[in-house]
C-alpha cells in the first residue's frame, strides 16, 4: 500500500472526506416560500454537505449578506423586469456597482460572485418576445459594466436559457441536427458574440421529468441514467435525455460557429410530489443516477468532460404558481425547513449517504388547525376549504396524484384549514373558518401524509416586517414554455424508441 493511499485512508477515517461533493455541483436556492430559513443556516446547510457553488434568483442583500466570507461561489441575477433598465449603460453601471462589486468580490472576506445571471429564460416563448429585443444590450452592458469595474475575468455575465431556444428540426429530432429557433436566432447570434468575446459559458436549464410529464409516449428510462433503449444518432447511441438535449445545443452551437463554447446546466431536479411520477422513489433515482453520471466527468458524446450543474432546487417553496403543475411546489431535495427528503450521495461515489440536515431550525409551537369533529354541514366546509386553498395553503398534496390525496373531504378540509394556519404563523383568528375549525395540539397527521408545523418567520436584518409578505418573482415563470421545445424533441423521439 502506497504511503498515498495510506493518506486516503486516514483521510476517510477521520471522515474528512465524507461529504466532498462532486466536482462542480450546485444548487438553485429559490426563496418563492411563505416561511424562509434564515440564510446563515441555509450557508451551514450547504457547507455542511459539501456544497461549492450556489444560485439565487436575484441579488438579495439579506442573502449576500450572509454570503459574506463563506467561500462558497455565487451566481446572482437581474430579473427579467430589470433587463429594460439594463440597455441603459449607466443603470447597468450603477446595478453591478450595488450589487457585485459591493461585495468585496476579490477579498476572502467578501462574496465570490462568479457569474451574473442577466434574466432568466428571456426567450421563453411564452413571454410573447416581451424580452427579445432588450437582453442582448442587457447582456453587453452588465459585462462591459463588470469590465471596467476591473473584475471581469472573474465574474461573468451570461444568460440561462430555457430548452426550448434551440431544437432539432429533421422529422427524426436527432441531437446531430440541433439549431437555434429561427424567431430568436438573429438575436441569439448578438448573445452569442458578446459571450464568446468574454469568455463567458452558455447557461441551458433541462428538464428530463418534464419530458415525461408533457411527452405522454416519452420512455419513462430515458429520463434517467439506466436501463433506456438506445437512441441512435449516426455512430452515436443516447441512452439519456440529459445528453441528447446537451448534445443538440452542442450541434446549434457548432452550427453558428462557436465548437468549444463552455457550456453550464443552470437547472436540472426531479419533484417529489404533485404527480404520479414525482416522488420520492424517483426523484432519488434521477438525482444518484445523474450525481454518478457527473462524477465519471464522462460527458455527453458531444461534450465529453467536466460538466457544471446546478440542481434545481435546495427547498421545496410553497409560495410558487403552480400553473406549470401541482409539482411546481415539491422541487426541493430538502423540505420546506431543510430536512432532507432522501438519502443522496453528493459525492458520485455510490454510498447510499445521508444528507446532512438543517441546524437550529425554529419553529412555531406544536399547534394544528383542523376541522370539528361534529362539523357537517358540507357546503359550508367546501366553501371554507375553497377559501383556505386559494389564500395562502398549499393543497398540491390533496391533488389526484400526490401524497395526501387518499384522505377524505374532512381530513382534507382540515389539511387545507392547517396550511392556511400555519401559512398565517398561527394567529388565532386563522383558524375559524366561520366557525368550523378548531387549534389542537395532537398531530392530526396521518401515515405518509404529514400536517406540518411552520418554521418560525425570519426577520431580516433591519426590517420589521417578516419575509413572508414578499413574494419574489423568481423562477416561478420559468417552466412552462419549457415545453415547447420538449414536446417537439420527444415525442418524435418517444416514435423513434418505441
Ligand atoms: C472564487 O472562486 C473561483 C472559482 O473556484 C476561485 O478560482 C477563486 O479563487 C475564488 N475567489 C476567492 C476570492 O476566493
Ligand atoms: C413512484 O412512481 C413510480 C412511477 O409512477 C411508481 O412506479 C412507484 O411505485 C412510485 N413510488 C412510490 C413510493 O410511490
Ligand atoms: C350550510 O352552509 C351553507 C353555506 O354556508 C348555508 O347556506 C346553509 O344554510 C347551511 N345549511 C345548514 C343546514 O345550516
Ligand atoms: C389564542 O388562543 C389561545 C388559546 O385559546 C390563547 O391562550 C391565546 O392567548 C390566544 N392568543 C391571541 C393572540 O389571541
Ligand atoms: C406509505 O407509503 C409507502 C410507500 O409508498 C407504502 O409502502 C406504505 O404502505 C404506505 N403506508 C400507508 C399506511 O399507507
Amino acid at each position: 500500500m502506497s504511503w498515498g493511499w495510506q493518506f486516503f485512508n486516514a483521510l476517510l477515517i477521520l471522515g474528512i472526506l465524507h461529504n466532498a461533493c462532486v466536482q462542480g455541483l450546485g444548487v438553485n436556492w429559490g426563496t418563492v416560500s411563505s416561511h424562509r430559513l434564515p440564510p446563515e443556516i441555509v450557508i451551514q446547510l450547504l457547507k455542511d454537505n459539501g456544497i461549492q457553488k450556489v444560485k439565487i434568483f436575484d441579488a438579495d442583500p439579506t442573502i449576500l449578506n450572509a454570503l459574506a466570507g463563506s467561500g462558497l461561489e455565487v451566481m446572482i441575477a437581474t430579473t427579467n423586469l430589470e433587463l429594460a433598465d439594463m440597455t441603459d449603460f449607466s443603470k447597468a453601471k450603477e446595478w453591478v456597482q450595488n450589487n457585485v462589486i459591493k461585495y468585496n468580490i476579490n477579498s476572502k472576506d467578501g462574496v465570490n460572485i462568479t457569474y451574473v445571471a442577466v434574466g432568466n429564460e428571456p426567450f421563453l416563448k411564452d413571454y410573447k418576445d416581451r424580452f427579445t429585443s432588450v437582453t442582448a444590450p442587457a447582456l453587453k452592458n452588465i459585462q462591459d459594466a463588470l469590465n471596467e469595474a476591473g473584475v471581469g475575468k472573474t465574474t461573468k455575465a451570461t444568460i440561462p436559457f430555457n430548452g426550448d431556444v434551440y431544437y432539432s428540426p429533421d422529422y427524426k429530432p436527432l441531437p446531430s441536427a440541433g439549431i437555434f429557433r429561427p424567431d430568436i436566432a438573429d438575436k441569439m447570434r448578438e448573445i452569442l458574440k458578446i459571450l464568446n468575446e468574454n469568455n463567458a459559458p452558455f447557461i441551458v436549464n433541462i428538464y428530463p421529468f418534464l419530458s415525461l410529464y408533457y411527452g405522454r409516449n416519452f420512455p419513462l428510462d430515458y429520463a434517467f441514467f439506466n436501463g433506456a433503449a438506445p437512441l441512435i444518432d449516426g455512430n452515436i447511441q443516447y441512452t439519456n435525455v440529459l445528453d441528447a438535449n446537451l448534445d443538440t445545443l452542442v450541434s446549434a452551437l457548432k452550427a453558428e460557429g462557436y465548437p468549444n463554447m463552455p457550456i453550464i446546466v443552470g437547472e436540472i431536479g426531479w419533484p417529489t410530489d404533485g404527480d404520479g411520477n414525482a416522488n420520492v422513489t424517483l426523484a432519488q433515482r434521477f438525482y444518484q443516477g445523474l450525481i454518478k453520471h457527473l462524477a465519471s466527468n464522462q460527458g455527453s458524446p458531444l461534450h465529453p468532460g467536466y460538466l457544471e450543474v446546478y440542481l434545481f432546487g435546495l427547498f421545496d417553496e410553497d409560495a410558487k404558481s403552480i400553473l406549470p403543475g401541482n409539482f411546481e411546489r415539491s422541487w426541493g431535495i430538502f423540505k420546506y425547513d431543510g430536512q432532507p427528503k432522501f438519502p443522496l450521495d453528493f459525492s458520485g461515489k455510490g454510498e447510499n449517504n445521508p444528507l446532512v440536515a438543517a441546524k437550529n431550525v425554529q419553529y412555531l409551537p406544536r399547534n394544528w388547525c383542523i376541522l370539528k369533529p361534529d362539523a357537517s354541514n358540507d357546503t359550508k366546509i367546501g366553501e371554507n376549504f375553497n377559501y383556505a386553498c386559494t389564500n395562502g395553503a398549499d393543497c398540491t398534496p390533496l391533488q389526484a396524484g400526490s401524497t395526501c390525496n387518499f384522505l377524505d373531504a374532512k381530513q382534507k378540509a382540515s389539511y387545507a384549514f392547517n396550511s392556511y394556519f400555519q401559512v398565517q404563523n398561527q394567529v388565532n383568528m386563522s383558524c375559524d373558518f366561520q366557525g368550523l375549525a378548531i387549534v389542537t395540539s395532537q398531530d392530526p397527521s396521518l401515515p405518509n401524509c404529514s400536517f406540518t408545523i411552520q418554521i418560525s418567520p425570519y426577520f431580516a436584518p433591519g426590517t420589521t416586517s417578516h419575509s413572508s409578505t414578499k413574494k419574489k418573482n423568481a423562477a416561478s415563470a420559468s417552466l412552462p414554455g419549457a415545453l415547447t421545445f420538449i414536446l417537439a424533441f420527444v415525442t418524435v423521439l418517444a416514435q423513434l424508441l418505441l
